[in-house]
């Protein structure tokens, strides 16, 4: 399963790299919410992948394939370009997300940046890597030391609670960045490169697979109560283990006071 979540994402990768540089089509599929003809064809390129090695686990995919009551024993949550926003604005910081649930729980994850030729992987219990290389997180311990991201919420009402959040952060850390894909950003957590990130309203596509990297990198990734990140929760802090309790008060308490 591994072997096929890093063939399929490599692939995807190829293929919203070939069309990089080409003409795209690019739609507005909600407030703030764009999609182009790539994500579509990388995700037909993953779940036909998939489909054929694994005909019977179900598959959960953001453009438009299955669904949170639709989960099998096993099920494959794809987000085929996260970041389509700085894609289509050719940004270059953008990515293929593959996760696999067992019984609903996350157990596997690869993230592939193919900008970088970064692949991040990991499986339950044994361990995350990036090329090859094990990963772990950072294990700086002061705040004002740190490096934290956040992603930004599309909503207007969102945004303006995660400025407050922001308002109660940004003094304390050492500086924060946005980068616009969040199933990378918690890898780069799981990195060491980062020590924290947020957000505070994503899909079960964006962290399903970056969840289990983090984890299995010595880090945590939870809720905004301190509560396991799993499929249906809308929001995620991923932190080092070294930071997690405090960015989790910071938050926490900025959420509480909304
Ligand atoms: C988005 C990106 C972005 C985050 C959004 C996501 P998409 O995913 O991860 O960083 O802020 O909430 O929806 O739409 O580019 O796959
Ligand atoms: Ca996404
Ligand atoms: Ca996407």
């Amino acid at each position: 399963m591994l072997d096929t979540a890093i063939e399929a994402a490599r692939a995807a990768g190829q293929l919203i790299m070939e069309k990089y540089r080409q003409p795209i089509e690019v739609q507005a599929k909600g407030f703030r919410d764009l999609v182009t003809d790539v994500d579509v064809a990388a995700q037909e390129a993953i779940v036909s992948t998939i489909a054929a090695r694994f005909p019977s686990h179900a598959i959960l995919a953001e453009e438009g394939l299955g669904g949170l009551d639709q989960l099998g024993e096993y099920t494959w949550i794809v987000d085929p370009l996260d970041g389509t926003t700085n894609y289509a604005f050719r940004l270059p910081i953008f990515s293929v997300s593959i996760g696999l649930a067992y019984q609903g729980e996350p157990v596997l994850g690869v993230v592939y940046d193919p900008t970088r030729a970064h692949l991040f992987y990991a499986e339950a219990g044994g361990g995350a890597f990036l090329n090859g290389a094990s990963l772990h997180v950072a294990e700086r311990e002061k705040l004002i030391g740190t490096l934290v991201a956040f992603d930004w919420a599309r909503g207007q009402a969102l945004r303006e609670k995660l400025l407050q959040v922001l308002h109660r952060v940004a003094p304390q850390v050492g500086t924060v960045r946005a980068l616009g894909s969040a199933a990378l950003a918690p890898c780069y957590v799981a990195a060491g490169w980062l020590d924290a990130y947020f957000h505070p309203r994503l899909s079960p596509w964006d962290a399903a697979a970056a969840s289990v990297i983090v984890r299995e990198a010595g880090g945590q990734a939870t809720d905004f109560r301190g509560q396991p990140w799993a499929l249906a929760t809308p929001h995620l802090l991923a932190a080092s283990s070294a930071l997690h309790a405090k960015m989790l008060a910071l938050i926490g308490e900025a959420m509480a006071l909304l």
